[in-house]
């Protein structure tokens, strides 16, 4: 069974290729709309926890290509509360055509995905966000051209955005600089498979405290809130380490002239990001979730088989 779990569990030949895909379908839909060949799919959207892009853009998705998505939301079947994930995952499978899932523990993922008979999508965990990947590459794609030899830097917490981030820049050909606070770094496993994708594509990854050593002469600067959800009761300790790491108009200074600024947002502005920089014009943060809808039409389409 096909999964999207993690961007690292593809190819770099398949990440490009479901990247050109989306490009394909991006200007198919523009011009005048995709072909229906999701009809007859219903997609089970569950969520453990709050989400704007990831619900809607996952829904329009498959309404757009002539399938349904049916929204679970986090009190409804009470993953792994009210019902085994096993269970779940099982039951699930005999209604619906795929599953993606928000959930909190990255375990609670793979364990869907280990009993589901059809394809299931990371939405989120607390590892990784692999759907935001694939719309952060597509979007820096359509600025560059191609990832090679670009520099993408992350400058704050080293959370599940920056893992994926990271693992699709190296995949890609870029390379990654990570500037976070001590106490706040990857997880190791996630710098592992990164050195792995690295040492494939002769990337450069570098993890640095300094986040003007980090973002100078960068192409991409990219951050991402200071506390992710579920760690809301760290709010006031996290709101007093990263103020240096957050991205204004005199770091962004210091990047390329041509730099490009991301966020995944739900964006909390004036702390890791300040409006002048959010809303100036360096900033893809706009396009960068719009592309969230059709880099995800890709993945379903290969996941499906229709594609
Ligand atoms: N970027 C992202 O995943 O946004 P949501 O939490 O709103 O889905
Ligand atoms: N790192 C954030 C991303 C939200 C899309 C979180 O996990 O809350």
């Amino acid at each position: 069974m096909n999964h999207f779990l993690d961007v690292s569990d593809y190819s770099p030949a398949e990440i490009q290729d479901m990247l050109n895909l989306a490009v394909r379908l991006k200007q198919e839909y523009f011009a005048g709309g995709n072909s229906p060949l999701f009809k007859g799919k219903v997609l089970a959207l569950i969520f453990q926890k709050p989400s704007l892009r990831t619900r809607v853009s996952f829904d329009m998705a498959m309404r757009h290509m002539g399938g349904d998505a049916l929204y679970l939301s986090p009190s409804e079947i009470g993953l792994g509360k009210r019902e085994a994930i096993s269970d779940i995952s099982r039951v699930l499978s005999g209604y619906v055509h795929g599953m993606m899932a928000r959930v909190f523990d990255h375990a609670h993922i793979v364990e869907l995905a280990k009993w589901s008979s059809v394809p299931v999508i990371n939405g989120l965990s607390d590892y990784s966000h692999p759907c935001q990947a694939m719309a952060d590459a597509l979007t820096i794609q359509e600025k560059f051209g191609n990832l090679k030899g670009l520099t993408v830097t992350y400058v704050g917490d080293g959370n599940n955005v920056a893992v994926s981030l990271m693992h699709i820049a190296v995949m890609l050909g870029a390379n990654f600089r990570i500037a976070n606070p001590e106490g706040y770094d990857m997880p190791a496993l996630a710098q592992e498979i990164g050195a792995n994708l690295a040492a494939q594509s002769g990337a450069q990854i570098s993890y640095l405290r300094d986040p003007h050593e980090a973002v100078k002469d960068a192409h991409v600067i990219y951050t991402d809130t200071w506390t992710s959800m579920g760690q809301e009761e760290e709010t006031a300790k996290r709101e007093a380490v990263f103020p240096p790491y957050q991205v204004n108009a005199d770091l962004v200074r210091e990047a390329d002239k041509d730099a490009i600024v991301m966020h995944c947002l739900p964006a909390h502005r004036n702390h890791e990001l300040t409006d002048d920089v959010a809303d100036g014009p360096h900033s893809v943060i706009f396009p960068q979730a719009h592309n969230r809808l059709h880099a995800q039409k890709a993945v379903l389409a290969r996941l499906f088989g229709v594609a």
